[in-house]
């Protein structure tokens, strides 16, 4: 297909997955090309030692220095080669280079978790002392580390309308370190105006972090949107086969850290005195940070053959993400249709309270992700729909009960009595988290096949008889894992 055929293309099925920028014939593959090539070529070139072209995995701890000037140049930062793991290593540093290209940014960290890159960033833009303005419809581990464990270290967190601009404005003062939304919240699924939210963090001088997990870079870089740090869980659709956990750092290197009250990022460096990263990383100082202060000392990197793992996954993420999001849609379209559905929820419907947001914001579809909640007569002991909902998770049986999202496989959750259980609530409404929600990532499987398992299982879950909601495995509700 030519380029100008593609476009057209795109333009009238609405599903394009990438930018129309031109190719760089020649240039670096992961840079310039559109996205789904980029995705494909993303592990990079071909070794140069040994000619293989999958990336190669470079299991150590450390690295050979060739001389002793060449070790105290490493140490002072003046020479960029690898010293120890902890810090950097050539196969975790194909994924980030690999992250980075998806999203147009200059550079990111890989760390060990998605909540470890959120502590990493954290550490170096806050102190005690300070504040975090965060929207409200956050996923609950998120929540759960503002409010009770950066609150350890003396940072403060205020919960604001996700949708309410001025409440943003109300809450920034000179003790805020920045301001923090999801793209699509975790499980409201509601999308924020990320243009004007931006323009009230900037005015005020403070960053704008995003959490871009839901949607990858396949369907949202937020730094087009005026987001000046996004993170993202890699354990989900970015590695897509849920074998492997892990998360990423990205500086979109929009923010003028030089211009505002960040020493960790620009100025004499506490850890380096010499070095100011502002000056040593100009076009990303903020992940120069985020590697020589939080991730040298936290150790929370990630582990080379996790990122070996998750740059295969990268090759397929537009094909996955396009199939996800059309398998979501028809699986939205039916739910809304049943009638033992008492209400549904997905940015693509016209009914999402947010779905002009989601319109803007995303390209290429709307995600992999629903929640709804089934009408629940028979739950005398809860609030309407509660055991409904838990019933239906025990009866899926194509589908997986388990407390995660973005496998290629279904996956579904209760989340008021499992992955939300530990927030009061009113902090569960807050968050969107209705007794009776169900989450449902939706998986690449034939829809055919979906729709009969959760046909049958809200027929199981929704019977007079609750003992035909016999549980599929093994597996009840595993409490207590916030994932
Ligand atoms: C939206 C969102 N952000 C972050 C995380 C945390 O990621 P991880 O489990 O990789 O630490 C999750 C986990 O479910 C999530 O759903």
């Amino acid at each position: 297909m030519t380029e100008d055929a593609a476009d057209a293309d795109a333009d009238a099925t609405g599903t394009a997955g990438g930018d129309a920028r031109e190719p760089t014939p020649g240039g670096d593959p992961r840079r310039g090309t559109r996205f789904g090539t980029r995705a494909v070529h993303a592990d990079g070139a071909a070794d140069p030692t040994t000619g293989a072209r999958a990336p190669p995995l470079h299991q150590t701890t450390s690295y050979e220095f060739p001389d002793a000037d060449v070790a105290a140049d490493r140490y002072a930062l003046a020479d960029r080669g690898h010293i120890y793991s902890r810090i950097s290593n050539p196969t975790v540093e194909r994924l980030e280079d690999a992250i980075a290209a998806l999203h147009d940014a200059p550079a990111a960290v890989a760390t060990a978790s998605g909540m470890a890159a959120l502590d990493a960033l954290t550490l170096v833009l806050a102190e005690a002392g300070d504040t975090i303005v965060c929207s409200n419809d956050t996923y609950g581990g998120t929540t759960t580390y503002f409010a009770s464990t950066a609150s350890r270290r003396g940072i403060d967190v205020e919960f604001v309308d996700t949708l309410d601009v001025d409440a943003y404005r109300d809450a920034i003062d000179d003790d805020t370190a920045f301001v923090h939304v999801e793209t699509v919240g975790n499980p409201s699924l509601v999308t924020p105006d990320f243009d004007a939210i931006a323009d009230v963090a900037h005015e005020h001088g403070v960053p704008l972090i995003a959490d871009n997990t839901f949607a990858t870079p396949a369907l949202c870089k937020p730094g087009e949107h005026g987001v000046d740090v996004v993170w993202e869980s890699t354990t989900k659709w970015l590695h897509g086969s849920g074998t492997t956990v892990g998360g990423v750092v990205v500086d979109t290197g929009t923010f003028d850290w030089a211009a505002h009250d960040y020493p960790e990022v620009a100025g004499p460096n506490p850890a380096y005195p010499d070095t100011d990263f502002s000056e040593y990383a100009p076009d990303a100082p903020l992940a120069a940070a985020v590697r020589y202060r939080s991730v040298r000392s936290l150790g929370d990197q990630q582990s080379p053959f996790d990122a070996w793992q998750t740059l295969q996954g990268l090759q397929t993420l537009e094909l996955r993400m396009d199939k996800h999001c059309e398998n979501a849609r028809i699986v939205a379209e039916y739910l809304q249709g049943h009638d033992d559905v008492a209400w549904v929820t997905h940015p693509g419907l016209d009914s999402h309270p947010t779905h002009d947001n989601a319109s803007e914001y995303l390209d290429g579809g709307y995600g992999g992700m629903i929640a709804f909640g089934l009408s629940g007569s028979d739950d005398a002991d809860g609030p309407e729909g509660y055991a409904a909902g838990k019933r239906f998770c025990e009866a899926v049986d194509l589908a997986s009960f388990l407390a995660n999202i973005g496998d290629a496989k279904t996956l579904v959750i209760h989340p008021a009595s499992t992955t939300h259980a530990q927030l009061s609530p009113d902090e569960q409404a807050d968050a969107g988290v209705t007794p009776d929600l169900v989450r449902l990532s939706v998986g690449i499987e034939d829809p055919v096949d979906l729709l009969a398992d959760l046909d049958a299982a809200i027929a199981a879950a929704t019977s007079d008889d609750v003992t035909a909601a016999t549980p599929a495995t093994d597996g009840g509700a595993r409490g207590g894992d916030d994932a």
